[in-house]
Order: C-alpha cells, then sequence, then structure tokens
C-alpha cells in the first residue's frame, strides 16, 4: 500500500471517534473521512449512509480512497467488504460469510462446535422444532438463555429464571419478538463467571492480539437494570493474566482463525471475542466482527504503536511483519449518557464542560453528539460522550475518567459511577 492514505471510516460512535483520534496520530493518513461521524470528528465529515453502498462506492471513486475501515457491523454483515473485492480498495472487516460469525448465532454456534471451540451447551430451534426446545430446556439448570439468531441491536439476548418463562419467551420470540432476527433461536446452557473481550486483529493467515478490555453493558450501577451499547470499560483486565491468556490464544484464537481457513472463508479485519472466564477456562459467549463499543475508546489509548501501519498488515497480508506497542497504563472510559437512555430520551441538548473535562487530562470521545458549528455541540444519542484517562493502574485510571465526566454538562446527564468495581479491593 502505498506510504500516504485516503482513509474512509465508516460510523458514527465512540468507537469511530476513537479510531479516528489514533488514525490522525499517524504520518500515513493523509486524508480522513468519517461517514457520518459526529460532533467529535465535524472536520472530517461527510454525510453518507454506511449502507448505501452505491454512496458509499461513488464517494470513494471521487475521493481517491485506499482504505474503508468499517467501525459497525451491519454494512458488514450486508456485504460491504465483498463490494469492494477486486477493486483495489481495501476494506477492514470480513465479507458476508465471515461476518456471520456475528450475523448468525446458531452460524456461530456450529463453527464453535465444529472446531471444537469451548462455549456454552446449546441447541437451535424453529417454530418446527419447538418442542425439541422445550426438552432441551428441561435438561438445563437455571437461568435460561435464548439468542435470537440474527443482528437484534445488542437486544436478542434474553436470560431468565424459571424455566416457564424460558419456554414462554421461547415461542414468543419465535411468534416474531425481533421479528425475522428471532425466527430461529438459539438456546443456551448458562455460563457463570465473569466476561472480559478479547480483540483479535488478522490478515487471515496471522494476528496480533490487542489489549483486553472488559466493559460494563448494564445501565445501573452494581451491575443492575436494562443492558445498553456499555456504560463504560477498564484495560487491561486482572484475571486475563498470561496464563489465561495463552489459554484464549491456544484454545480459541487459533482454531477459530484455522475454522475459518479450513471453511475458506476469507477474512480480514478484527475479531471480537466474548469471553467469559468460567473458574479460570476461557469460553466464548460470542464473537463479534468488528470492535466494541465502548471497549475501542480503552483499547485505542493503549495502542502505542501505529493503527494506520497496523490496518495496512490486516488489509495487504502482511501482518506477520508488523509489531504492536502497548502502553503499560492502565486506560478506562466512563460513558455520559441521556436521561432516560436505553429507553426514550430526549435529544438536542447543548453539551458543556468538555474543556473542563480536557483539563483533567481525559480524552474524550464523542458518540452521540451533533455539531452546530463553531465549536458548540449537542446531544443525538444516547450514548453521548466517552470520557476516557489513563492511570498507573485501572483504579487510578477510573478515577480520572470520573473526575472528567463529572465536569461534562447536558440537560439529562447520567453515567456510571462504579466502572471497574470488581477491581477495586
Ligand atoms: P451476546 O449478545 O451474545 O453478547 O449476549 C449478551 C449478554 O448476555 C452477554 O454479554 C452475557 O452477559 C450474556 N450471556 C450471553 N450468553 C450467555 C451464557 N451462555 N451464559 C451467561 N450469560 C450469557
Ligand atoms: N461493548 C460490546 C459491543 O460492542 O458489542
Amino acid at each position: 500500500m502505498k506510504q500516504n492514505l485516503h482513509i474512509l471510516l465508516l460510523g458514527s460512535g465512540g468507537r469511530e471517534a476513537a479510531m479516528a483520534w489514533k488514525m490522525l496520530q499517524s504520518p500515513r493518513t493523509e486524508q480522513l473521512f468519517v461517514a457520518p461521524g459526529n460532533a467529535g470528528t465535524a472536520e472530517h465529515n461527510v454525510d453518507l449512509d454506511p449502507m448505501d453502498f452505491d454512496a458509499v462506492e461513488e464517494f470513494v471513486k471521487a475521493n481517491g480512497i485506499d482504505l474503508i475501515v468499517v467501525g459497525p457491523e451491519q454494512p458488514l454483515v450486508a456485504g460491504i467488504a465483498d463490494r469492494f473485492a477486486d477493486t483495489g480498495v481495501k476494506v477492514i472487516g470480513p465479507g458476508a460469510r465471515g461476518a456471520m460469525l456475528e450475523g448468525s448465532k446458531e452460524f456461530a454456534k456450529e463453527f464453535m462446535f465444529s472446531h471444537a471451540i469451548p462455549t456454552a451447551r446449546f441447541m437451535t430451534v424453529t417454530r418446527d422444532t419447538i418442542e425439541e426446545g422445550y426438552q432441551f430446556l428441561e435438561s438445563l439448570n437455571p437461568p435460561y438463555v435464548l439468542k435470537a439468531d440474527g443482528l437484534a441491536a445488542g437486544k436478542g439476548v434474553i436470560i431468565l429464571d424459571s424455566k416457564g418463562d424460558a419456554k414462554d419467551t421461547l415461542a414468543e420470540m419465535l411468534e416474531g419478538m425481533f421479528g425475522e432476527s428471532s425466527a430461529t433461536v438459539v438456546i443456551e446452557e448458562y455460563l457463570s463467571g465473569i466476561e472480559c473481550s478479547v480483540f483479535v486483529a488478522t490478515d487471515g493467515e496471522y494476528y496480533r492480539i490487542l489489549p483486553v478490555a472488559k466493559d460494563y453493558k448494564r445501565i445501573g450501577e452494581g451491575e443492575s437494570g436494562p443492558n445498553t451499547g456499555g456504560m463504560g470499560a477498564v484495560s487491561p483486565v486482572p484475571f486475563a493474566d498470561e496464563a489465561f491468556m495463552e489459554k484464549v490464544e491456544r484454545r480459541i484464537v487459533v482454531p477459530t482463525l484455522e475454522g475459518l481457513k479450513s471453511e475458506e472463508i476469507p477474512y480480514s479485519g478484527f475479531i471480537f471475542i466474548g469471553l467469559m472466564n468460567v473458574d479460570g477456562e476461557p469460553m466464548v459467549i460470542e464473537y463479534n466482527v468488528r470492535m466494541g463499543d465502548p471497549e475501542t475508546e480503552v483499547v485505542m489509548p493503549r495502542l502505542k504503536s501505529d493503527l494506520v501501519d497496523l490496518l495496512e498488515g490486516i488489509a495487504d497480508k502482511t501482518l506477520a511483519l508488523k509489531k504492536i506497542e502497548i502502553d503499560p497504563r492502565a486506560s478506562a472510559t466512563v460513558m455520559c449518557v441521556s436521561g432516560g437512555y436505553p429507553g426514550s430520551y430526549e435529544k438536542g441538548k447543548p453539551i458543556s464542560g468538555l474543556d473542563e473535562a480536557e483539563a483533567e487530562g481525559c480524552i474524550l470521545f464523542h458518540a452521540g453528539t451533533r455539531s452546530l458549528g463553531e465549536g458548540t455541540a449537542v446531544t443525538s444519542g444516547g450514548r453521548v460522550i466517552a470520557c476516557s484517562a489513563y492511570g498507573d493502574n485501572i483504579v487510578e485510571a477510573v478515577d480520572k475518567a470520573l473526575d472528567g465526566a463529572s465536569k461534562i454538562d447536558f440537560d439529562g446527564k447520567y453515567f456510571r459511577h462504579d466502572i471497574g468495581f470488581e477491581f477495586r479491593s
């Protein structure tokens, strides 16, 4: 790939803001466009819908784009990488077949089963096989895990304590609770443990493991209340030590890449492995075919080496030649969200206090924000701004991120004060 690149980054969240921040530190980024972006990336934004592939293609041609970096999963599942195959324009992210690791829970579970990758026992059920589903539920201990097969904006997993409720919910899901996404449902054994997120960059042959992170999904402190996109994250994760990561690499990362190769699924991009640590043994909860949000807001700050160089390695199949360097400091991010999120919330609230938060030493990654020009931003989503910080350890990083988050102000602002609570003792 040439030295100076024109890069198009698709997406508009905190994840994309963090990737943009890191790409802009690279001398190799000659031009960066973010589609559609947010107020934090305002100078780079282009008004393009990442799902409108014709418009994306036109923009790519008109602006001499060399590299497309896909933030969210939807364009990957819909085949954006296939669209640009053989055009000379490189895409970070798998084609539609590889993206099924995230786009279909059934596909992902069958894949893990075929390649002996540790994961929860499961059964796939459709309307025609609901009776077998009921029988499988009889064989499990509570709680019961039901997953819509297809993409459901992070809402397709339901965990129930009673068998009766699980049976009723299974029937409702199959009747269309999540539309077509839940016409097929995966029933899973419940895994008990602490979760973490492992990010693998791969060119299909070689791989590099990025810093491990942990996100906090529930809206309320102490992991209470409904699920959100993620309320904060920390990196590293104390229990993911060398011995644990060696198991992850040997039992999960290598067999996953070997499995893709043996099924002749070309894959260049990121694989995000959601893991449960079950008594020291890593088990896969899910695959995603992109980076995590808000994990990226703690992973990018810890990546010392050049992100664009790493992306080149992924795109050109030269990852074996790339070294990645990790900052030994810890990092944390605290997400400031709109009042009412993850339910309904108002938009358009003016945001202030950003300079004060930065003066605390925080790095701010905009998520659901919109620019009104002249440096003013208003809220435009549930997750508004991720406030990230470094520390000598997780507690210091979280405390600094909290100081920053408390300086940010907009009507209805809420954030969790207990990010990283398990590591506080
Ligand atoms: P997923 O969309 O597959 O990540 O599931 C959402 C969340 O549900 C996960 O982050 C876990 O917290 C939880 N979960 C999913 N599968 C299981 C399982 N087999 N056992 C326990 N918790 C699970
Ligand atoms: N933080 C979880 C996700 O990005 O799916």
